[in-house]
């Protein structure tokens, strides 16, 4: 049986049209799922949409829909999206769905049994846009109006009836937890961000409302609904059907959530603390990305700084942008991005790099040899070098979640078979015998299919369409036929322009 790989987006607010950064999140959870995939494991991978809250029944109001009319409408277009950008998602879950109710309702009582639940009064900040309570000292007041600090959203004060969890009480399993499991929170710099803010004190958290009934009933007191994030962060069990019988489709624990930086907090306090207090394995690893910048601001519909990634895709075309977000922004850091960037990535990596080297090697072997894949002779010290490049250090960048550096290092290695082809000529029929140019164009077909098998996470469909001209099919697309030699007379075709240059 496979080994199984379990991995999530965050389920996004469909409180507007996606845009750039939600792509991001998704492009990279997806390129994780898909290299994954290439090591074999069966994976689930898994999204979807955050459904109920006060951020949402307020928008619903401002276009004058019922909240779930309103939900329905936008979570379409972000299932609309996850086909756009071509994800391999094997579930889209959405919190108004039974399945998820019936999860959280279940996750409720086990925590009220446990006693971890008590009923309260809740007095402090809350902000709607972030849907997060805030102490004072992470708010600041500029020109009369009252913000929270990091986020800089506005917030509220909030007095209201409300049941708590009892957070403070794992305070200490928690920074107990985090130092036995040094890899839980990546990258590094975060981890240490969630341990000062553990460290400072956690004070128990207010998990429901009663001001406004947009969400899921509390069970036995309906006056109230659940706090969104409770109900948020309990998807990632809904999924795998986690309190059902047939425990055959369960594939709890997560292997990782991949989140954005600003959602670290939910994830790496209250949702492991959720799950110790209900006795749950806990995810293995929750990686918190950068923000897309657009200059050097967040991109965020309120700023009004997006970048449409539909619009990109139909200019420049999807992988092309999966390319591009995936080489240029440091996985775990903040990057910004801009137009003239992803032309010149297109032009220099892609076209010139990668597809230059495609044309012109398979354009000599219909020449020189029909097509057919010609048998080797006496390989030079400069052919082996390039023929055995092994696939260690794309693994370990991939596994190390350097997604930047995975894709760094394709493209120099088509660098390094470019510089070969430019030295060896296999176009120089004075210098070279024909089998000499058997060798040299072995050497590189052989490094063309292994460049466009670790392409396949970044860009699933120019590899298979390159693949495709080796007799590669999809289901083929693993790491075990990256070492596989092709076989000596394959008929090889070829894949025309794979990428186009941008004037
Ligand atoms: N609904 C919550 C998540 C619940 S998960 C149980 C939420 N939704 S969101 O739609 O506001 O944002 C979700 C995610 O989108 C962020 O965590 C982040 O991963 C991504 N991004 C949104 N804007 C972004 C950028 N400008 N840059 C990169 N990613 C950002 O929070």
């Amino acid at each position: 049986m496979k080994k199984s790989f379990y991995i999530t987006t965050p389920i996004y607010y469909p409180s507007a049209k996606p845009h750039m950064g939600h792509a991001y999140s998704s492009i990279s959870a997806d390129v994780i799922a898909r290299f994954k995939r290439l090591e074999d494991y069966q994976v689930h991978f898994l999204t979807g949409t955050d459904e109920h809250g006060q951020k949402i029944q307020k928008a619903a109001e401002s276009a004058n829909k019922k909240p779930q009319e309103f939900c329905d409408q936008i979570s379409k277009i972000f299932f609309d999206l996850t086909k756009t950008l071509n994800l391999s998602n094997t579930d889209f879950i959405r919190t108004t769905e039974p399945r998820h109710y019936e999860t959280v309702k279940q996750l409720w009582n086990i925590l009220l049994k446990n006693d971890e639940i008590y009923l309260s009064k809740y007095s402090g900040w809350y902000s709607v846009s972030d849907e997060a309570f805030y102490v004072d000292d992470e708010i600041e007041e500029i020109d009369g109006i009252k913000k929270n600090i990091a986020s800089g959203s506005l917030v509220d004060w909030v007095e209201e009836e409300s049941y708590f969890f009892r957070l403070s009480k794992w305070q200490e399993p928690l920074l107990m937890f985090y130092k036995e499991n040094p890899e839980f929170i990546q990258p590094e710099s975060r981890r240490n961000e969630v341990i000062k803010f553990v460290e400072s004190g956690l004070k128990d958290l207010s998990i429901s409302r009663t001001s406004f009934n947009w969400g899921i009933p509390v069970p036995h007191d309906d006056k109230h609904i659940m706090y969104v994030w409770m109900d948020a962060l309990t998807n990632y069990i809904s999924a795998t059907n986690y309190f059902s019988n047939e425990k055959n489709n369960n594939f709890w624990p997560a292997d990782i959530h991949i989140i954005g930086k600003d959602i670290l907090r939910f994830h790496a306090v209250y949702w492991p603390a959720f799950l110790m207090a209900a006795k749950i394995t806990l995810p293995k690893k929750v990686f918190g990305h950068g923000w897309i910048l657009s200059g050097d601001e967040k991109m965020s519909k309120s700023k009004g700084n997006i970048l449409d990634p539909i619009e990109i895709i139909n200019e420049y075309g999807l992988d092309e942008l999966r390319y591009y977000l995936m080489k240029e922004v440091i996985y775990g850091q903040d990057g910004k991005i801009n137009l003239d960037n992803l032309k010149n990535c297109i032009n220099s990596d892609l076209a010139n790099n990668i597809g230059n080297l495609s044309q012109r090697i398979i354009t000599i072997l219909m020449k020189k040899f029909n097509g057919i894949l010609p048998a080797i002779n006496n390989l030079t010290k400069n052919d082996s070098k390039i023929l055995n490049t092994d696939e260690s250090k794309f693994i370990d960048s991939m596994n190390n979640l350097e997604l930047h550096n995975y894709v760094r290092q394709i493209v120099n290695f088509a660098s390094d078979v470019n510089k070969y082809v430019n030295d060896e000529e296999p176009w120089n029929t004075k210098k070279n015998s024909n089998e000499r140019i058997a060798n040299i164009l072995y050497v590189v077909i052989e490094s063309l299919k292994k460049i466009f098998i670790l392409l396949h996470p970044i860009m699933p469909e120019k590899s298979e369409n390159f693949l495709k001209c080796l007799s590669i099919s999809n289901e083929n697309i693993t790491l075990n036929n990256f070492n596989k030699k092709l076989d000596i007379g394959l008929e090889i075709t070829s894949p025309g322009i794979l990428f186009k240059k941008i004037i």
